[in-house]
Order: C-alpha cells, then sequence, then structure tokens
C-alpha cells in the first residue's frame, strides 16, 4: 500500500508520530501531571539513601565491568564522571553530554509508549527514568531505573557513531510503527542497544545497557559457555525472538559501531518489513547456516530452565 511508505524527508521527526489504529503499542496510561511528551518538569529529589543506593550499585560494576565492557562505555564512564557520588543531577549531565554528542537526559516517570520514545530519541533526548530500585530490588528490576538508564545508557552516548545509530534506531520507528512491525524493531534495540557485544582487539566485550547495568551478565554474555555468539546481521536479528526476564541464549557482535551504523541506515526497511510475518521466525537459541559463529554456546543454562529453576550462569 504506497500510501504507507515514508521516503525521506517526508517525515517530520520534530512532532509525535500518530499511531495508526491497527498498530498494537503497550496499553501505558499517562500520569495526569505530565505533558503528552511524558516528560517530568523536572528531576525528582532522591533522599540519602537513594543517592547511596547508587554508589553502592556503582561500585559493585566497577568490579566486574573493566576488561568485559567496551573502551567507549568506560571512557563514557570517564568523560561523565558517573560515579562523583550520588545520583547524577540531568541537567548539568546533559550540559556535559549536549557539548560531546548534543545528546540530553531527559526524566521520565515510568515506561513510555514506543511512538514517544521514538520521538525523543529521534530528537536526541535520551529518556531515563525518574526512580531508584530499593534495597529489595537491588539486583533486578524489572522497569528501568535511572541506574540502568544513566549508568548503563548515557556513557554510550558520548560516542559519535553511536549517539547518531540511536538517532537513527528512533527515526526507524516512524516506519516500524506506519508497517506494524513495532516487535522487529525492537529485536533491534534488544540485541544492540540493551545487549550488544563487540569485537576489540583484546576480546569480545560488552556495549548493552542491559548488560552494563548488572554484574551477573556482564560476566555471562562475555565468558560463559552456555550462550551463542553470532556476527550481528540486521535482518537475522530483527527476525529472531529474545528472553525479557533473564540472560540471553544469544547475543550478537559486531566490529564497531560504524558497522552497526552503516548496516541499519544501508538497509531498506521497507522492503525488510514487507517481507516479515508479524511474529518472529527465529528461536533465541537458534543457530542458522549463515550465521557467523564466535561462539556455539552450550545453551545449559537456558535448558537447567535459566533463572526460575536456580540453575547457575555458566
Ligand atoms: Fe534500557
Amino acid at each position: 500500500m504506497e500510501s504507507l511508505l515514508i521516503t525521506p524527508g517526508a517525515v517530520d521527526y520534530s512532532v509525535i508520530p500518530d499511531v495508526p489504529a491497527d498498530t498494537f503499542v503497550a496499553p501505558l496510561v499517562r500520569p495526569a501531571h505530565l505533558g503528552e511528551d511524558w516528560l517530568e518538569p523536572q528531576q525528582r529529589a532522591y533522599t540519602s539513601e537513594e543517592h547511596a543506593i547508587w554508589d553502592d550499585l556503582f561500585a559493585q560494576q566497577m568490579q566486574v565491568l573493566p576488561g568485559r565492557a567496551a573502551s567507549s562505555f568506560m571512557a563514557g564512564l570517564d568523560r561523565l564522571d558517573l560515579g562523583r557520588g550520588g545520583v547524577p543531577d540531568f541537567g548539568s549531565l546533559s550540559e556535559e553530554l549536549r557539548a560531546i554528542t548534543g545528546w540530553t537526559v531527559v526524566p521520565v516517570p515510568m515506561l513510555i509508549p514506543d511512538h514517544v520514545f521514538f520521538y525523543h530519541l529521534a530528537n536526541r533526548r535520551f529518556p531515563a527514568g525518574n526512580f531508584i530500585r530499593s534495597r529489595e530490588e537491588f539486583h533486578y528490576i524489572s522497569e528501568p531505573d535511572v541506574f540502568h538508564d544513566v549508568f548503563g545508557h548515557v556513557p554510550m552516548l558520548t560516542d559519535p557513531v553511536y549517539a547518531d545509530y540511536m538517532q537513527e534506531y528512533g527515526r526507524a520507528g516512524w516506519k516500524a510503527l506506519a508497517y506494524n512491525r513495532l516487535k522487529a524493531l525492537s529485536a533491534l534495540y534488544w540485541y544492540t542497544v540493551e545487549f550488544g557485544l563487540i569485537r576489540e582487539a583484546d576480546g569480545i566485550k560488552a556495549y548493552g545497557a542491559g548488560i552494563l547495568s548488572g554484574p551477573l551478565e556482564a560476566v555471562f554474555s562475555v565468558e560463559a559457555q552456555s550462550p551463542n555468539r553470532i556476527h550481528l546481521e540486521v535482518d537475522r536479528v530483527m527476525r529472531t525472538d529474545y528472553v525479557i526476564s533473564d540472560m540471553q541464549p544469544t547475543y550478537f557482535v559486531i566490529d564497531s559501531f560504524e558497522e552497526l551504523y552503516r548496516k541499519t541506515v544501508e538497509r531498506n526497511f521497507d522492503d525488510l518489513y514487507r517481507g516479515l510475518t508479524p511474529g518472529f521466525t527465529y528461536s533465541n537459541q537458534a543457530v542458522l547456516g549463515g550465521d557467523k559463529v564466535y561462539h556455539l554456546g552450550t545453551q545449559e543454562y537456558a535448558n537447567r530452565g535459566g533463572k526460575g529453576s536456580g540453575a547457575r550462569p555458566v
């Protein structure tokens, strides 16, 4: 249907995209005090205990990330000085980040709808959760809090190519909405922005925020025998199912952020979406004939039942 095609220059990314009537979006209810952009008017104040939780999470991650996190992530942590003590102030953090790549960090109270998220990314604004987990949820939270969002995501936004990739991802949302293929686009986000790995001179490292904001997966993703590590191909990833609340059975690896950016912007997503079924084609453990495999996982952890079974990540 020609009317669904979005041609370059035909889209105004400065306004929130419409959601076509037949497009599935998560049923989220906007809190009454927020405008249509879902942003909190200002970052909330944190108690001294909440600042202490940030510091303890930061210290925990610094025990495991050196040598396992991508060098651009470690450089970003340093440049933004995210370990200066307590939950960072979004205003000064945004000023520093804006001077580096033109991005800012904006507070949101909860998960926000996909189309609003796309709108902010397309305008180089990263929506970050305004709340922080409690001690009881120290090791796992189901909703992204300020530690996941700011510690996990924001350092990578100091990398100029990665920063451009994130903006292109936001722009890609308009087309995914028009084709009703949000699930496929979210798989790309999942396997890159949240759980991506990159090859560096001294081995495979993690750059995904879902990996970098927790202690177990930072080790599991790059060192464990259980998961597959496969070179990233955009079409393949967008057809692949993923795990939401446990460690991934498969990780996808890039050579560089230039490669990731190029593979994404050069792919004709109209053609891709036309060829996709609404659901996923490949299981999250699948290894395909055309895959470039760096490590063929034993899948021992996933096959024992993963986290729910008490299996040890190996
Ligand atoms: Fe995230």
